[in-house]
This record gives structure tokens, sequence and C-alpha cells, in this order.
């Protein structure tokens, strides 16, 4: 099969959204003038890969230039892959293997150490040296069950209009971003396309979006973005379907969702993508009510330079640990890394000597950001090397907070 990635020129915007649309199984809308606003205030045409064979785009790919906070809090270039898919007339003849080849190379040429996306399907990027880092956690619970609860003292919850919410909800979910490993840092234009677009074809039947802000004396300490869904049989089951949960204070994350579990008519509250470690649990009266309708992979991470992206986080207390890394998609980063870490902070080398751990960089990426358990990966065959090596890893890499991050993209 004879295909070429060239560049996207202004005249092949059209194709190529019709063919995003068309691989992920949607009718694009071509007349929808926003959708074409849309495209050119996200994408960047330059990181763009349409695949053409002949003069038709079969596949479609390409990527954010985004800013990721990895353990220590430093704000790190991360390549974003996104908008993957090959027309199934064209699929398994290498098309998406080329479009990672330039993607990973046009990364490491711009200097950005870290490649991350959201996986559609768990075994297509392993192959490419990607790992899954982060984990999210759908719930859902009956407010009828779990207790309305006390309200929190001193917070007050009202909802903002979607004016106001546009000037409130960034500042806070910045002030967050920095402090949780996993989280991107969103543009302005982010924010517009992405967050408060809501036009009414993307509602599905469920209520415009909803922000709740929370306040302490009139300052904003958190917010909650919701969609309500109202549902009536014999008895009023509404559903109160939260998208993001953002708090700058421990009352304000009580008192959202002390909020979100007091919406007369709307009992049934659930949320798509909790952090691992979220107390929700443990804040409501009864945390049994809770039921995990999702546990799996979010935030994938590809160490594009091993050496700097492990110079940039920090790491726990003290140690010499050294890692023999294969990374057959990347060549440039195979080889053994001394990493040396004083009062967190790491010192690491690439040098000739036999490694205390080996393991592929697909592995290194999912245990980057602090999230994995190494002694379960060595378990499953993915580390090699001794019990009290593993353990020192472990050791080194953890961090306090699981990392999370917000939304797919
Ligand atoms: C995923 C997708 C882009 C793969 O494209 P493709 O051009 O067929 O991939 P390639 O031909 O380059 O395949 C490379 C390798 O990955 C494997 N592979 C590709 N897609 C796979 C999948 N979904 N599951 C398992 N293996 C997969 C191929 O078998 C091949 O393996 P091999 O080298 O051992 O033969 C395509 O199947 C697709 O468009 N899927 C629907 C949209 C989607 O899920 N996009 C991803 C969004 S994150």
């Amino acid at each position: 099969m004879n295909f070429e990635i060239r560049e996207l020129k202004p005249e092949d915007v059209d194709a190529f959204r019709q063919a995003i649309s068309s691989g992920f199984g949607h009718d694009a809308d071509l007349d929808d003038e926003q959708g074409g606003e849309r495209f050119r205030a996200m994408f960047d045409r330059e990181r763009m890969l349409p695949v053409f064979a002949g003069d038709e785009i079969m596949g479609t790919g390409g990527d954010f230039a985004l800013t990721l906070t990895v353990p220590g809090g430093a704000q790190v270039p991360m390549s974003g892959l996104t908008i993957i898919t090959v027309q199934p007339t064209h699929t398994r003849q290498g098309m998406l293997t080329a479009m990672m080849r330039k993607h990973i190379d046009a990364a490491r040429d711009r200097g950005e150490p870290l490649g991350g996306l959201w996986a559609s399907e768990v075994p297509i990027y392993g192959r490419y040296g990607y790992g899954p880092a982060v984990r999210m956690r759908g719930i859902k619970y009956d407010a009828r069950f779990a207790g309305r609860g006390r309200s929190e003292e001193g917070v007050m919850v009202r909802l903002a209009p979607a004016e106001e919410a546009e000037v409130l909800l960034p500042p806070l979910f910045a002030a967050v971003q920095g402090g949780r490993p996993g989280m991107f840092q969103r543009s302005a234009d982010w924010w517009k396309w992405r967050l408060f677009f809501d036009p009414e074809k993307h509602r599905e039947g469920q209520s415009a979006l909803r922000h709740a802000i929370a306040e302490v004396d009139g300052e904003p300490v958190g917010y909650m973005t919701y969609r309500q869904k109202a549902s009536w049989d014999q008895l009023a089951e509404g559903e109160l379907r939260i998208r993001e949960v953002i708090a700058t204070t421990d009352a304000g994350y009580r008192a959202l969702w002390h909020y979100a579990t007091n919406v007369d008519l709307f009992p049934i509250v659930k949320c798509w993508n909790i952090a691992a470690d979220d107390p929700l649990q443990l804040l409501l009266h009864d945390g049994r009510a809770v039921t995990t309708t999702n546990m799996s992979d979010s935030l994938w991470i590809r160490l594009v330079d091993v050496a700097d992206a492990l110079r940039r986080r920090t790491y726990a207390g003290s140690g010499t640990i050294t890692i023999a890394v294969a990374d057959a998609f990347a060549d440039w980063n195979a080889g053994t890394y001394r990493i040396t870490v004083e009062n967190g902070v790491a010192t690491v080398d690439k040098v000739v000597t036999e490694a205390d751990l080996a393991m592929d960089v697909s592995t290194l990426g999912a245990l980057y950001l602090g999230g994995r358990d190494a002694m379960g990966l060595a378990r499953v065959g993915r580390i090699e090397g001794s019990v009290e090596a593993v353990g020192k890893l472990d050791a080194l890499f953890r961090i306090s907070v699981a990392p999370w991050c917000a939304e797919v993209f």
C-alpha cells in the first residue's frame, strides 16, 4: 500500500475533519461554522499528520503542545497525541506506525521530553513506548443511601451563570493544576472550546452545563461542573452527572460534594473521573453507597528523552539506582541510567555498568508520575531485578498524592 504523510494545507482541512469523524464513527458536520472555527483555534496545522493514499486522506493524527505537572511540581512540555484514526479500509498496513514515527521524532526535535495520550484501546500504544501512568475512577451513588450530611460551615455554594464561570473557573483550576502530577495547563482557547463550548447537540437530552461555585467570604475556593438528566417513574430519580470537581481547600471540596448530594429530584450522583485516592467514600455518611463504575487507565506517558524527563521530576528521600532501559522505537534512549537522588533531587547519567533493574521504556513511563506500584510491575514480569532493588525503586518513585488527569484529549 502506498501512502504518504504530508503537511496539512488549509484546503485539506475539511477532508481531514471528515476523516477524523468517520474514523471515530461519527458524521462530520462541515456546515457548522463553529466547528471550523473550533478546529482552527485548537489544532496547529504544523502539528497535524494527515496520511494520504493518492489524493485521499485515509489516516489522521496530530498533537497538542501541552505542559504537564510532574512530581515535585515542575511544568514539563508534553506532546499530547490526539485524533488518531485510520479508515477501516486501510488499517493494518502500517499507517499508525508511520504517524508514530513522525510524531515521536518531531517531539524529540522540538525538545519535548514527554509524550502523552489517552488510549481508546489498551493494546495499541505499548509498542511505541507508552505506559499507563495515571488511573481514573468512575463513581456512582444514590444520595438517599449515602446520607445528606451536614453542610460545611462558612462555605457558601451558589450557581454561577456561564459568563461568570468563564472568569471564575480558570484561576481555580490553575491553582490546583500545579500541585497534582498528571494535570496539564489549559490555554484560553482550551477553556473556550473544550470546557465552555456547550452547543445543544452536545447535550444528548441533558441540561446545559451548570457551574456550582464554593465561596468563603465571597472568595471562590472551588467549583463543580455538571449536567442534570431528569427521570421520573414513580419516584424522582434524576441524575447529577459531574464533569469536574476542583477545590483549592478541603472545606471547598467537602462543600461541593455536600451540594451534589443535596439536589432535590436528582439523587443519583455520577462522576466519570475522580482521582484514584479521592476520599469521597470517607466523606459521605455511608460510603458504602459509592459504587466504582470504572477503574482504568487514563493518561499514558512516553519518555521521549529519558534522561531529561527523569531529571525534571523529584523523588522521595535519597538513594542510587541503576536501570537498564530498552527502547525499540526510540533507540537514542536505550542504555543504562544511574539515578542518584539527594534529598529528592536527581542527577541522571547514562553509564556503562551492570544495572540493578531492567525494564522497557513503556514501564518507566508507567512509573514516571509516581502512581504505579513497582512491586506489581515486577510481579507481572515488567521489571527485572532483585526484590530489594524493586523496593528501592518503589520508595524513590512513589509520591504522596495519586496522579490525576482531569480530561480526555
Ligand atoms: C488504532 C488504529 C489507528 C491502528 O491503525 P493501523 O494503521 O491499523 O495500525 P498499524 O497498521 O500501523 O499497526 C501497527 C501494529 O499495531 C497493531 N494494532 C493496531 N491497532 C490495534 C488495535 N486496535 N488492537 C491491537 N493491535 C493493534 C497492528 O496489528 C500492528 O501490529 P504488528 O506491527 O505486530 O503487525 C486503527 O485501528 C483505528 O483507526 N482505530 C479506530 C480509532 C481509534 O481507536 N483510534 C485511536 C485513538 S486513541
